[in-house]
């Protein structure tokens, strides 16, 4: 059982949380942050519906007809969006599930957004002005990207090649933006707050596979590749041409430099710091993920 202390969460019946215990839906709960939200709102004894494809009732983007059945009888929703609020349809999406949630009585909305995106802000809005409560998470790239999810494969075979130069990232943990999300859906307190949510220290792709290999006492090499060569790649392992779009403005539009800043989000919302990439690359090694 995870603890205030290992989580950074306030327990549920403390201060100004809502003793009530309403139920919550968790958009992605079987993802990157929602399943650390769900497994910490469990630990809470705090009534949850799980929102994913395999959901009991399942929840698709790209069926609308799923929503409806799955906002009934919930009182906050955390939004993980797919798959991401940048492409072409999210504004839309966001809007329409917004709509169909206040409908069935929901009161408060948590969205996670990505840091330094246009269209993201758009979907933002949206949430601000529905007219309940709502608390925007806006984070920076996750360190779990390397652990989790695509950079995983390349860091396992010990060659990362990226269209990322000396532009550096705050990486941000998403245990992190888990506890940020608790503490959101299950506090008053977080109430009309945009978080911006950050790591403490910025380090390029480069720097990032150089601790991980030193962590886990391989070499990793990191190679800068131009941004045609590496759509290319994608295409070559047949990702879907979308996707390819949306990595390519990932990494030409947002890290432009743009996000190379830290920010105070984490210690805003939790009162204490923000894990350092190092921490992570420790917890992540001791799972054996990177072998
Ligand atoms: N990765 C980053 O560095 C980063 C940084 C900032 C913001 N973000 C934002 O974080 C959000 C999550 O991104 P992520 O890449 O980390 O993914 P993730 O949360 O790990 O995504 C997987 C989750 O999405 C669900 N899912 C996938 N397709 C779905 C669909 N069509 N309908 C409903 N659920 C679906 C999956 O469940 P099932 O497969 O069971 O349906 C799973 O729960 C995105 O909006 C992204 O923009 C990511």
């Amino acid at each position: 059982m995870q603890t205030s202390q290992t989580t950074g969460v306030r327990p549920a019946n403390s201060a100004q949380t809502n003793p009530a215990k309403n139920p919550i839906l968790v958009l992605g709960g079987t993802g990157k942050t929602g399943q650390r939200v769900v497994k910490q709102l469990q630990a809470l004894d705090w009534p949850l519906r799980v929102g994913s494809r395999s959901g009991h009732p399942p929840f698709d983007w790209l069926d609308t007809r799923t929503w409806k059945p799955c906002v009934e009888g919930i009182h906050s929703v955390y939004i993980t969006f797919q798959p991401d609020l940048a492409v072409p349809g999210a504004v839309d999406a966001i809007r329409f599930f917004t709509k169909t949630a206040l409908e069935a009585g929901v009161k408060k909305l948590v969205l996670l957004s990505g840091r330094g995106e246009k269209e993201a802000e758009a979907c933002e809005q949206v949430v601000m002005q529905a007219g309940v409560d709502w608390t925007i998470l806006r984070a920076s790239w996750f360190c779990q990207n390397f652990s989790e999810s695509v950079f995983l494969e390349p860091v396992q075979a010990g060659h990362l090649a990226l269209p990322a130069g000396d532009i550096p990232e705050p990486f941000v943990d998403v245990d992190d933006i888990a506890d940020v999300a608790v503490a959101a859906l299950t506090e008053e307190g977080h109430n009309g707050q945009r978080y911006e949510l950050t790591g403490p220290r910025m380090l390029t792709f480069k720097e990032a596979s150089q601790e991980i290999g030193n962590a886990i006492g391989r070499v990793i090499n990191y190679e800068q590749i131009p941004i045609g060569d590496y759509a290319a790649m994608l295409r070559s392992y047949h990702v879907p041409e979308d996707q390819v779009d949306l990595v390519v403005y990932l990494f030409t539009e947002v890290l432009d430099g743009r996000n190379a800043s830290l920010t105070d989000g984490v210690q805003r919302a939790l009162g204490r710091k923000p894990t350092d990439f190092a921490t992570y690359v420790k917890k992540a090694a001791a799972t054996g993920v990177w072998g």
